[in-house]
C-alpha cells in the first residue's frame, strides 16, 4: 500500500479554524434564524434547536479534538492518554444529552420517532461511540489488557475511530438536510433565503472538515521529536 500522505501545510491550525466556524455558524443558525436554544419551554421548536448545537460540537468538534489530541497535547504518552480519553468522555456526554433532547422534543410534540435514515444513522453512531469509548477504556486504561492484546486491538481501535468521526459527520450532513426540507416543503424558509445558503455552507463546512481530521491524523508528524515520541508510544501502547 501506497504512504499517508504528508499534509505539508499546517493543518492543525486550520482544523481548529474550522471547528470554531462551524461552532460559530451553528450557533448563528440556531439563535439568530431559528430562534434561540432552551431545554424547557412551550416554544418546543426552542427545544430541538439544542439537538443539532450539541451533535456538532459533541461528535464532531470534541470528537475531532481528542482524535487529535496525541499529535496536539503537550506532555508524556500517558497525559496524552488521558486528555484523549477525557475528551471523548465530554464528547459521548454532550451527545447523549444532544439525542435525548431531540427525542423529548418529539415526545412533547407527539411526533413519530425514529422513522428516518438520519434518526437510524444517528443511532447507530451514538451506540457505537459508547461502545468504542467503553472499549478503549477497558483495553488502554482500566484494567487495561495485556501488552500483546492492545497491541492487536489498537489498529482497530484506529480504524473504528476514524470510521466513526467519518459516520458522524454523515449523520450531521443527512440532519441538515432534513431540516432545511422540512422548512423548506412547509414554506417557512425559501430554496435560496439566507437561511437555506447558510445551512448548506454549514454541511459543507462540516464535510470540509471531516476531511481535514482525517488528513490531520492519517499525516506523519512533522516535528522529528514528536514522531520519534509517538512511534515509541505505539510500542509501549
Ligand atoms: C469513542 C471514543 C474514542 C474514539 C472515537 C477514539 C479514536 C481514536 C483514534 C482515531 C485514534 C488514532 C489517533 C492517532 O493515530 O493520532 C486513537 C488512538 C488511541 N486511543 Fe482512542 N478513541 C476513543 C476512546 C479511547 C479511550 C476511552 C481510550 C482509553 C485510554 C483510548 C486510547 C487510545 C490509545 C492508547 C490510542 C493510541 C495512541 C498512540 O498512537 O499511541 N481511546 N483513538
Ligand atoms: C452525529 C450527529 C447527530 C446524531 C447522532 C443525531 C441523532 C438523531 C436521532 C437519534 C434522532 C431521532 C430522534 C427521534 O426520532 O425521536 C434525530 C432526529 C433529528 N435530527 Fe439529528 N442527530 C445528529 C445531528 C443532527 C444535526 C446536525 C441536525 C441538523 C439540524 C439534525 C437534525 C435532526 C432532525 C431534523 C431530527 C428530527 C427528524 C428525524 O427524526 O429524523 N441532527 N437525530
Amino acid at each position: 500500500m501506497a504512504a499517508a500522505p504528508a499534509a505539508g501545510f499546517p493543518v492543525v491550525p486550520i482544523v481548529r479554524l474550522a471547528e470554531i466556524l462551524v461552532t460559530t455558524l451553528v450557533l448563528i443558525w440556531t439563535v439568530r434564524f431559528r430562534g434561540g436554544l432552551a431545554l424547557f419551554s412551550d416554544n418546543k421548536a426552542l427545544i430541538f434547536n439544542v439537538h443539532p448545537v450539541l451533535m456538532v460540537i459533541g461528535l464532531v468538534v470534541l470528537n475531532g479534538e481528542a482524535i487529535l489530541a496525541y499529535k496536539t497535547f503537550p506532555g508524556m504518552k500517558n497525559s496524552r492518554k488521558l486528555a484523549h480519553f477525557m475528551i471523548q468522555f465530554l464528547a459521548l456526554c454532550v451527545s447523549v444529552i444532544g439525542v435525548w433532547v431531540v427525542i423529548k422534543f418529539h415526545n412533547e410534540k407527539g411526533v413519530d420517532k425514529f422513522y428516518s435514515l438520519h434518526s437510524w444513522l444517528g443511532l447507530a453512531c451514538v451506540s457505537l461511540f459508547s461502545i468504542q469509548w467503553g472499549a478503549g477504556f477497558m483495553t488502554f486504561w482500566y484494567p487495561g489488557g495485556l501488552k500483546n492484546s492492545r497491541a492487536s486491538v489498537l489498529p482497530w481501535h484506529v480504524f473504528f475511530g476514524v470510521y466513526l468521526y467519518t459516520l458522524a459527520v454523515a449523520t450531521c450532513v443527512t440532519g441538515f438536510l432534513e431540516k432545511a426540507t422540512f422548512l423548506q416543503t412547509h414554506h417557512i424558509i425559501s430554496r435560496y433565503s439566507s437561511e437555506a445558503l447558510l445551512v448548506n455552507a454549514l454541511g459543507m463546512l462540516v464535510v470540509a472538515l471531516g476531511g481535514l481530521v482525517t488528513l490531520a491524523v492519517v499525516s506523519p508528524c512533522s516535528n522529528k521529536s514528536e514522531s520519534t515520541e509517538l512511534h515509541l508510544s505505539r510500542h509501549n501502547l
